[in-house]
């Protein structure tokens, strides 16, 4: 008999047809509407496992209505919306989608900042908008990348893949991390490690790179903002929640930052209708892991560590180790 599995939102064809392969699939693929709470907990009534994402809600509701469910596989390396206690607690492994998507959201990082340090968007919309007349010494002026300091907050992969593009444009890095990295590692980065505080205050250009938890809840608000250089920029595509939208919109609004590359919200898909005001914000839907080729290697880990789960071997990519020898069979 094959295992029961679901898939709560449409991804690439082909990884579909192989988990068909192997196990009885439930898909979103047609119209790819967010399943409610409600549906979803209907969906995993009969499921063994299920492939989710960032914006499905793992809690203790939903398990609690999945009683066969063995596995929660991610596709995505954060996992804020997954309850890892309450999966390990019933246990269900979960899973993450770790490594594949470093580069190419380190891609994204530096579009943020470039765009927002070169008004890029705020340019493209005044030349649509029919505003051309013709060249001006003082149009649209922007602040230099090249030479200037960045300062990565959360030094994980993703940030050493930040800092190792910054060498290109003869940049000095700071960094700041919860635990300060070996020396090599800081000198393959060509990175400096500093405290938070030093670090806001000598940026050209802060990158958040943490993920989203209870600790990391507004680690970027009003007091940290009013560290800034008035001439810095700040780019999270990291998680929404890990700066205070209101007060970053405050401080854009009163210039007391120059500019910021937001790729992620407080509450997303919602987020402040005040960014919509400001012209000195790059705007974008999440869209930091959002290639062809990343949200496939995405997709085919995750179904890598739900295939190894469900065949009794232990997933690449697991987070709760201690569900593993209690789990589900
Ligand atoms: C992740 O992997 O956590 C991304 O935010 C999803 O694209």
């Amino acid at each position: 008999m094959k295992h029961k599995i679901l898939v709560t939102r449409a991804t690439f064809d082909d990884v579909v047809a192989r988990l068909r392969e192997r196990f009885e699939v439930e898909d979103n693929q047609k119209d790819d509407t967010p399943w409610t709470a409600d549906e979803l907990r209907r969906r995993l009534a009969d499921k063994d496992g299920v492939l989710t994402t960032g914006s499905d809600r793992v809690d203790p509701a939903l398990l609690d209505a999945a009683p066969r469910l063995k596995a929660v596989c991610n596709i995505a390396v954060g996992y804020n919306n997954v309850d890892l206690a309450a999966c390990s607690e019933r246990g269900i492994v979960a899973t993450n989608t770790p490594g594949v998507l470093d580069e190419t959201t380190a891609d994204t990082t530096w579009v943020l900042l470039m765009a927002a340090a070169r008004r890029i968007t705020e340019a493209e919309r005044w030349l649509r908008a029919g505003n051309w007349k013709g060249w001006k010494n003082d149009q649209f002026l922007g602040v230099d990348v090249h030479h200037a300091t960045l300062g990565i907050i959360g030094m994980g992969r993703i940030g050493q893949a930040i800092a190792q593009r910054a060498k290109g444009f003869s940049m000095r890095v700071l960094y700041h991390n919860r635990s300060r990295l070996p020396a090599k590692v800081e000198r393959e980065a060509g990175a400096k490690y500093v405290t938070l505080d030093r670090l806001l205050r000598d940026s050209d250009f802060v990158s958040l790179n943490m993920p989203y938890s209870p600790s990391s809840h507004h680690l970027i608000g009003a007091k940290q903002l009013a560290l800034m250089k008035p001439t810095a920029v700040i780019v999270n595509a990291a998680r929404g929640g890990v700066i205070d939208d209101a007060a970053l919109i405050a401080a854009l609004k009163e210039k007391r930052i120059a500019a910021a590359g937001i790729d992620v919200f407080e509450g997303e898909p919602k987020f402040n209708p005040g960014f919509l005001d400001l012209d000195n914000v790059a705007l974008v839907p999440h869209i930091g892991s959002a290639t062809r080729a990343t949200r496939t290697a995405m997709a085919t880990l995750a179904s890598k560590n739900l295939t190894a789960a469900l065949s009794g071997r232990r997933p690449p990519n697991l987070l709760n180790p201690e569900a593993w020898a209690k789990r589900r069979r």
